[in-house]
């Protein structure tokens, strides 16, 4: 065997251990998570979603937090967010938090970083601060159904001397038909 043969295989072995410890490290990953989404691993029960707890209709929306910061909560569903239209104040720490009540939609801010899958079953939550008022453009990013194209919601940031003083139970959404 010459010297460039010898070479080859050398590289060939370090290919094929460096893709076996990949195939492990993907195997033994997915096994161990069951396939759930790595971050945020928080669950809840996509039927019941409508009915008690933290999703329930009145609690969707812009919600006041004891510490000034922001906690937005929406629904994606074929082919709509609940409520479709958000509106958050700018210089806040805002906290996004999205679940699914069928199938897996995404939740994607147009020219932001803030891009999540909403996976039914789980609560997705995204953390973030609007520098400055804007208006952004919600689209579901995940193909969802014969519907999905028409899947979109708008997040409004206000100056945050014009966000509401929310009451404690006050949700601020605004009626988009
Ligand atoms: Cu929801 Cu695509």
């Amino acid at each position: 065997m010459g010297a460039a043969e010898r070479t080859e295989w050398r590289w060939m072995a370090a290919m094929l251990s460096l893709l076996g410890v990949m195939m492990t490290v993907i195997v033994v990953t997915s096994l161990a998570h069951a396939l759930r989404p790595p971050s945020n691993v928080e669950t809840i029960d996509p039927d019941t979603l409508h009915l008690a707890g933290e999703f329930v209709d009145s609690n969707l929306g812009s919600a006041r937090e004891a510490d000034g910061s922001v906690t937005v909560r929406l629904i994606a569903q074929q082919y709509s967010f609940v409520p479709e239209c958000l509106t958050v104040p700018a210089d806040t720490p805002i906290r996004f938090r999205i679940t699914s009540a069928d199938v897996v939609h995404g939740f994607l801010l147009i020219d932001t970083n803030i891009n999540t899958m909403v996976v039914p079953g789980f609560v997705a939550e995204v953390r973030t601060r609007f520098t400055r008022p804007a208006e952004y453009a919600l689209p579901c990013h995940e193909f969802c159904g014969l519907g999905h194209h028409g899947m979109w919601a708008h997040v409004t940031v206000i100056p945050r001397n014009q966000f509401p003083d929310l009451e404690p139970t006050g949700r601020l959404r605004c009626a988009r038909h």
